[in-house]
Formats: structure tokens, sequence, C-alpha cells
């Protein structure tokens, strides 16, 4: 049977040289539909550049794509570097997943063009990209009667994978299962199932992961887990795409960071995007009201402003290292008690929230 299903999947897919870019099928079929072919056995394998070779892994331009009258996502531009881990928020219907399945060869897309893993996204490069790419889908996908080792033999298989046996064994061990590999995923739950969808991404030693959600349902121990593996397959120069709803998440791993919705609204490591988007602060709080603030805090080294916020003190600066210890000087010097003096931080939560809001308050208007 697998001999059947590869050669299928092995023909070119009509779905991505159709017009009509209709929704690909969710659940095993989905995933048997990104069988690869022969990878690391193939003479033609191409090994991705390192991480700081500079190479560029994605390129996308103007990239969109419709169904029917809706647009799921447009004009959408951006690079990523190999070996970057690359975060790609937005609300629910943001067109998160529907970049992937573009990007992932499962959908052709409706207009403009991508490079992935350096070949354009065409549908004569469908096969060896899929044998560059791995993607783990938003829906795990399995085969629910059988066994967690029978469904990854079953798609190492599809994929031909060489050393199946060690590929398998590590791809269970990266996703702490090793001991549940022969109960059957009908019986696992959800977050356990998430992770068989992971360990599968794992299976084909991919140069670049499109992970899907990887942590929703997950416990905080399953979910660290899953960070700790994005961050050792970073070490290893494994490009990770990631979309997520978990903003500390996208936080701590990414490198650089998109926020979608249907157009791309930025992009950037997460500490610029916080600068870009939030003027830097220090909030000072005394014992008591200081006598005449105006007098304190006007005219000091990269101080740029300030406004009495309750029983603090809000001080816009321009650069912290100057205006810290001058607001410090000015404070003692004037006789103020002075409990603390701290450097307000925006977490990306803030710079996502602040973005989402606008084209909230913009499509009300
Ligand atoms: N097969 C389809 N047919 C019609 N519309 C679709 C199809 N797939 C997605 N869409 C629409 O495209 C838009 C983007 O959907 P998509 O699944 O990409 O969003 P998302 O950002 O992944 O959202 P979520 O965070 O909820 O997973 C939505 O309006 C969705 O309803
Ligand atoms: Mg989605």
């Amino acid at each position: 049977m697998i001999h059947l299903i590869r050669s299928l999947v092995r023909k070119p897919r009509r779905r991505i040289t159709g017009a009509g870019a209709s929704a690909a099928a969710v659940g095993p079929d989905e995933a048997a539909s990104r069988a690869q072919g022969p990878r690391s056995a193939s003479p033609g394998k191409v090994a991705a550049p390192g991480r700081t070779s500079g190479a560029v892994a994605l390129s996308v331009h103007n990239l969109g794509e419709r169904f029917g009258a809706r647009s799921a996502f447009e004009d959408l531009s951006f690079e990523v570097g190999y070996g970057e881990v690359f975060g790609f928020l937005g609300p629910n219907g943001a067109g998160k997943t529907t970049t992937v399945r573009t990007l992932g060869t499962l959908l052709a897309p409706s207009a403009g063009s991508a490079m992935v893993t350096g070949l354009p996204l065409a549908p004569e490069n469908g096969v060896e990209i899929r044998r560059r790419i791995s993607v783990m889908p938003e829906a795990p996908g399995l085969y629910q009667r059988l066994s967690v080792a029978e469904n990854l033999e079953c798609f190492a298989s599809l994929y031909e994978v060489p050393v199946l046996r060690e590929r398998i064994e590590f791809a269970l061990r990266a996703v702490n299962l090793a001991d549940r590999a022969q109960e059957t995923c009908a019986a696992l739950s959800k977050g356990l199932r998430q992770r068989v969808a992971l360990a599968r991404a794992l299976l084909p030693d991919p140069q670049m992961l499109f992970l899907d959600e990887p942590t929703s349902g997950l416990d905080p121990a399953a979910a660290r887990d899953v960070h700790e593996l994005i961050d050792g397959l970073r070490q290893h120069g494994v490009t990770i795409f990631l979309t997520t709803h978990r903003l500390e998440e996208a936080e701590r791993l990414c490198d650089r960071v998109a926020i979608l919705n249907t157009t791309l609204r930025t992009i950037g490591p997460p500490g610029e995007l916080r600068d870009r988007l939030f003027a830097k602060t220090l909030t000072v709080r005394t014992l008591v009201p200081v006598p005449d603030p105006g007098r304190v805090f006007t005219g000091l080294p990269g101080v740029d402003g300030w406004h009495q916020d309750g029983a603090s003190y809000v001080i816009a600066i321009s650069d912290p290292v100057t205006a810290t210890p001058a607001v410090t000087r000015a404070l003692v010097g004037a006789g103020a008690d002075v409990m603390s003096i701290a450097e307000s931080r925006h977490s990306l939560e803030d710079v996502y929230l602040q973005l989402i809001d606008q084209d909230t308050e913009a499509g009300q208007g």
C-alpha cells in the first residue's frame, strides 16, 4: 500500500498547478501528500547553507492567496535567513495557516512569487521543495487506529527516510514519547497527538521546518520541551517558521517576528519592534509627591518630557544611559525620597495588541 500511495503522491500535484486554490484536505491525506521522495540518500540533496552564511532560506514577494472573494492574505513580502527562527503572528483568520500551506506547496498562490530553500515556488519544483522542508500542520492528521510507532513508520516510509528505525527513535525521544510508542493514536490526549505530529515533522531531517502552532494544547512542561527542541534544532542550523498565539513563546524563541493581519503589519526582532512602537520611559516613585516636579525634570539630558501618573512620574527619555543617572541626581538634589526608578518594559504582547487594536479601530471607523 505504501508503494501505491508513494507513487501517487510523487505525481505532479494538480492543486498547485490549478488556478483555483482550493483547500487541501487536512488529516492523514495532507501529511501523506507531503511525501517527499528520497532525501539524504539522494545524491542530489542540497545541504542547507549555515546560519552565518547570510543566505536566504525563504524569500516572498507580493504573495497573496484568495478563496473566491475572500483574501486569506495579500501583498506579503519578507525574507527569512537560513538558521533563523522566524515567528509568524496574527489573530484568528489572519492568514497564517494559509501562508504555511502556500509556502509548503499545498496551495498555489493567487498572486506574487516566493523562493523556498532557494527554489522558485512553482509546480515543477513542488517535489524538490517538499524534499527540503517539513510541515507540522495545525491539525495533527494521524491515523487514529495505528499506534504512534506505526504512524511514524508509515509516514517515514512515505517520506523515504533512510535509516528509518534510528530516525523514528530519534523523533520519539525528541518529543518525549518513546514510552508511548505502542499506544494507538486514538488513545492519546490532544497534547500527546500534537507531539506525535511534531515527531513526524522531524522524520525527514528538513532544511526548513514550518510549525503551525506546535504548542497549542500543550501543558506548560510539554510546551517548554518543545521550546527546547526548537532551540536544539536552531543550533543544528534548521530554519524554523513558527506560527503561534503564545507571544511570550515568540519573544523567547524568535530571532525576528512578523505580525500579520491579512497584510503584513510589521516585521523585525522583538526588541526592535518594541522600540519602534513605544517611546522609552522611566517610571519614578517617591515617598511623597515632589513639590515642583517640572523644575526637577525639565531640561535634563536625555529627558524629552514627563507626566504624573497617580503616585508615580513617567519620564519620556531618548537615552536611558544618559537620562537615568541625571534624573536620579536631580531627584536626590531636590531632596526627594526615591522609592524606585525603573525603565518601562514593553513586551511583544504590547506591540501585538497595539497593532491589532489599531486594525480593529480602523475597521470600525
Ligand atoms: N479552504 C478555505 N476556503 C475558504 N476560506 C478559507 C479556507 N482556508 C482558509 N480560509 C479563510 O482564510 C482566512 C485565513 O485563514 P487561516 O486559516 O490562514 O487563518 P489563521 O491565521 O491560521 O487563523 P488561526 O489563528 O485561527 O489558525 C480566514 O478568513 C479563513 O476563513
Ligand atoms: Mg491557523
